[in-house]
Formats: C-alpha cells, structure tokens, sequence
C-alpha cells in the first residue's frame, strides 16, 4: 500500500502540509509526501496531446509527481484558500490531472482520496473546489478535513492596523496580535486528531480493496484449474 500526500502550499511546513502530513501518519506504512512549494507546474495547454496515450508532453516538475501519482494506491492532496479558490499553484497541479481523463481515466479511476482545505477566515472552500475535481478524473473522495491557518496579515507587520486585513476581519478594530491569537494546527487539538483518524480510515479502505482483489484473483485462479482437471 502507498499513499501520497500533496500540499499545494508554497510555504513549506506551514498548515497545508501539517494537515497533510498528519492524515499520512495515521495511515501509516508506506508514505509519501511531495510540497508543490518551488515546484514548477504550468498550467494545462488544452493541447490535447495527451490523448493516445495519457502522458502530458510539457516537460516539467509534474513529469516526476505523474509517476508517483501512478505508483500511489491513494491520495491526500491539500490547498490553501486563495481569494475564495484554491490557489493557483494546486489548481495547475490538478488542471494537469487533465493527462489522465482520456480513455476512461483507467490510471486514476477509483483511487481514494482525503482532501484537505485550509483557509483564514474560509478553509472549507479548498475541500468544495477539490471535491468538485476529483469526479473528473473518477477518483473517489473518502473525507475531508478543514484547518485554520495563519493568514499573511498576521505576519505582514500592518495586521493590526489594516482594515482590509483578515486579523482585523478575525478580532474587530482594537486587536493585539499575540502568539496566542496566531492562529497554528497545535492550537487545533480536534482538528489534528480526526486528521489522524481520516488517516487511519483511508489505509483501512486501501487494505480492504487489496484484499478482495486479491480474493477475486484466487479464484479466478481456482476456476481456471477446476476447467482444466
Ligand atoms: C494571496 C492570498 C489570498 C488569500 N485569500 C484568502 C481567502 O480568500 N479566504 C481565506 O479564508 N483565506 C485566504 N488566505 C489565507 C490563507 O488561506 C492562509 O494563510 C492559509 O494558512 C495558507 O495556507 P498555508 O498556511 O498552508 O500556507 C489568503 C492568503 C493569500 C496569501
């Protein structure tokens, strides 16, 4: 069993890939996580010369995340919220999923995923925009999980001031920005556990699938030789 995880943040070890990184320890076994922070994906072309055979031709860092997509039983991908969308950089990774719709989706059809969304003021938009995609490429979503995470403003220096900011939007005109106020997955005991349990349940359903596999293929095995004797 192998199980990705992608954060489509591109502040590495900030909410997004904690989030992430906790569904892959409470699933345990083989793991992997890949941050799209500094990665290079364009967007999708619409050149459509992926349709023989399912391989997009722009040579990028997507080139070495397609192999691990394939080689993955299942997924954690997670977004940060970005102006009410998924940001740019998430979107261009899964636009680029785009390679793997043409005749039937064979290479992603049902694999499972647990989405992530994380947000300032609105982490439960990633989770819609996600949920939306992943039908496209008949991939099955088996959770979510939605964080608080820590808005630009509370570090930009003006948060306090700003009107147009999302501290000022979070804690009215006379706030004090603390370490406490800051808003970290540590302060989000909850949270982090039903990450971990979303975890725990994507392995479990990944075993359960290898294993009728499995059944199904003895006996075929079984069938086979009975015809034969
Ligand atoms: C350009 C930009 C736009 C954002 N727009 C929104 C928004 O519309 N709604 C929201 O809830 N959070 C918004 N945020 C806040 C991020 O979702 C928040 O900082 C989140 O923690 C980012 O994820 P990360 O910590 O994993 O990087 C925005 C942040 C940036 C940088």
């Amino acid at each position: 069993m192998r199980i990705l995880g992608v954060s489509g943040s591109p502040r590495p070890g900030r909410t997004t890939d904690r989030v992430v990184q906790e569904v892959l320890a409470g699933a345990g076994g083989r793991t992997e996580f890949v941050s799209l922070a500094g990665k290079k994906i364009a967007p999708c072309r619409a050149c459509l010369a992926c349709v023989k055979d399912n391989r997009c031709r722009i040579k990028d860092d997507m080139v070495p995340l397609r192999r691990q997509l394939l080689a993955a039983d299942a997924l954690v991908i997670g977004a940060p919220n970005y102006f009410s969308n998924i940001n740019a950089l998430t979107h261009s990774f899964l636009e680029r999923l785009c390679q793997f719709r043409h005749r039937d989706c064979r290479e992603l059809a049902n694999k499972y995923v647990v989405v992530v969304g994380v947000g300032g003021l609105e982490p439960h938009v990633p989770v819609a925009v996600i949920s939306k995609m992943l039908p496209y490429f008949q991939m099955q979503q088996v959770g979510s999980i939605t964080a608080q995470g820590a808005a630009s403003c509370f570090s930009c220096g003006f948060g306090e001031s700003c009107r147009a900011g999302a501290v000022q939007a979070l804690y009215g005109p006379d706030v004090k920005i603390t370490d406490k106020l800051i808003p970290d997955p540590t302060k989000q005991p909850e949270m982090l556990f039903s990450a971990h349990a979303l975890g725990r349940k994507l392995a479990g359903l990944v075993q359960d699938k290898e294993s009728l596999l499995r059944q199904a293929v003895e006996m075929k095995i079984q069938n086979r030789q009975k015809e034969v004797s």
